[in-house]
């Protein structure tokens, strides 16, 4: 008999999780205003908010915690993380943040100037955030593949050439870098080829512009690679991170993602001047160059965290797991977004709630079905977090309406995954019985999503 997929590591340690009743839930999400942010983490059995420093560290992990040094200046820590970095991504340079925005806050105050433009494939919302707030605009140059959720391609978060070459064409001179995120968190954890990557790289070095990742999730993007793109079927994840690196001059990396830590991230570069340049900003904005915003422990956990979170074996049982709530929906009915991503499914709010205006925020309305069917916190992908447009300050309504289900990295069973996938499903059963969505009573005049105040209608 072919022996069936199992884990590749055992669980040393737990924390227990509440359950509740529907009941209990159909109170605290009044109480927290319909935003599933207000809940309390007791309140949530699956929490599939996000994989952002949601992980289960390892054995090695937590005993290099112990080894930090916590030195204001050249602490061993710094230097640990120094050669990870240089090690398995391939930069000279780099700068300790105490996330990935706090790295974009500080790299983008050396880059962007009001009125630039910064091309790339559906910047994540604070990437947009740090660009706006400049006074500069993003322009998302994603293949159109990316936003038919029922359209299958391999690596539906590319960046289209010809919209990269028609926005440099145009305005070369505002350009101050393309910014590519690996893998495509907004158009749904979808990774880029590697050919892309090098294909961007083209494009950037005909205009002499910068190339930056984005690498929150860069692990996963090289399983992908190393999946679906046959030339490179037969290399390790560590060879594939090193081909897709050498086509960038810089990166951020909120190293909450695939190097499993609980927080931490980093600017690295391989030009000395831009390193000067940041290294000011980040003595102002997070701290000393050799800790920035971390502690040396945390430094510690990431270098390891890089080295596990690079082995194909932990990549695969974790995609593997992803693919397997995705794979469960599909088998209740439910709209997914195929193919699965890296980090979560993608329910598709659009074909799951057929019918629903879109000024009655379905995504939204589903992520509270959801939670109330099974204390299941998922979030939504949809027109709250798109915001308003800074000029016209109309709603902006996105292509996509999802209900993001992330899955924190070695953190819950499959039986998590089965449970959560039994819940939504009895929401798709009961579907046609969700005619009403949900309307803003209170909002913020930016990110919108984490403190909005709703009323069902
Ligand atoms: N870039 C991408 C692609 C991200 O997904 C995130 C965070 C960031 C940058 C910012 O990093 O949170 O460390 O400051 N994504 C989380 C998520 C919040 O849930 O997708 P951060």
């Amino acid at each position: 008999m072919k022996l069936p997929f199992a884990e590749s590591f055992r669980i040393k340690m737990v924390e227990p999780i509440k359950k509740s009743t529907k009941e209990d839930r159909l109170k605290w999400i009044k109480e927290a205003k319909y935003n599933l942010f207000n809940l309390k983490s007791e309140q949530v059995f699956v929490d599939m908010l996000t994989d952002s420093g949601t992980g289960a560290m390892s054995d090695r992990q937590w005993s290099e915690m112990m080894l930090g040094d916590e030195s204001y200046a050249g602490a061993s820590s710094y230097y640990k993380m120094k050669a990870a970095i240089k090690n398995i991504l391939g930069f000279d340079f780099f700068l300790p943040t105490h996330q990935g925005r706090a790295a974009e806050n500080v790299l983008f105050s050396v880059l962007v100037k009001e009125g630039n433009i910064v091309p790339g494939n559906s910047h994540f919302d604070t990437t947009k955030g740090h660009i706006e707030f400049r006074k500069a605009t993003a322009v998302d140059c994603t293949i159109d593949e990316a936003f038919d959720t029922t359209v299958q391609h391999p690596f539906k978060g590319n960046v289209d050439i010809n919209k990269l070459e028609n926005v440099l064409k145009a305005d070369a001179d505002k350009v101050p870098f393309i910014i590519v995120t690996v893998t495509n968190n907004t158009a749904g954890g979808q990774p880029v080829s590697l050919q892309n990557l090098r294909d961007v790289r083209a494009v950037a070095d005909k205009y002499n512009k910068m190339v930056i990742y984005d690498s929150a999730r860069f692990a996963e993007n090289a399983y992908f690679i190393k999946e679906r793109e046959a030339e490179f079927a037969n290399l390790s994840i560590k060879e594939i991170v090193e081909l897709m690196f050498v086509n960038a001059d810089a990166m951020t990396m909120s190293a909450k993602k695939d190097a499993i830590i609980n927080m931490g991230g980093f600017i690295a570069m391989r030009e000395e001047k831009l390193f000067q340049e940041a290294s000011v900003f980040n003595i102002i904005f997070e701290g000393y160059i050799t800790y920035g915003g971390m502690s040396g422990r945390d430094m510690n956990a990431l270098a390891q965290g890089l080295d596990e979170g690079t082995q194909y074996d932990t990549l695969d049982t974790r995609i593997k797991q992803v693919a397997l709530l995705g794979q469960k929906l599909i088998d209740y009915g439910v709209p997914v977004q195929e193919p699965f991503g890296g980090h979560a499914i993608f329910i598709d709010a659009k074909r799951f709630l057929e019918g629903m205006p879109k000024e009655e925020f379905l995504a939204q309305t589903l992520a509270i079905e959801i939670y109330i069917e099974g204390g299941v916190r998922g979030v939504e992908i949809g027109a709250i977090l798109a915001d308003r447009d800074p000029e016209t300050r109309e709603n902006r309504f996105p292509k996509l309406e999802l209900v993001r289900l992330a899955i924190p990295r070695r953190t819950y069973t499959d039986n998590h995954i089965n449970y959560t996938a039994a819940a939504i499903a009895n929401v798709f059963n009961r579907r046609k019985e969700i005619t009403r969505g949900v309307k803003i009573l209170k909002e913020a005049p930016i990110m919108r999503h984490f403190t909005v105040e709703l009323e069902r209608l």
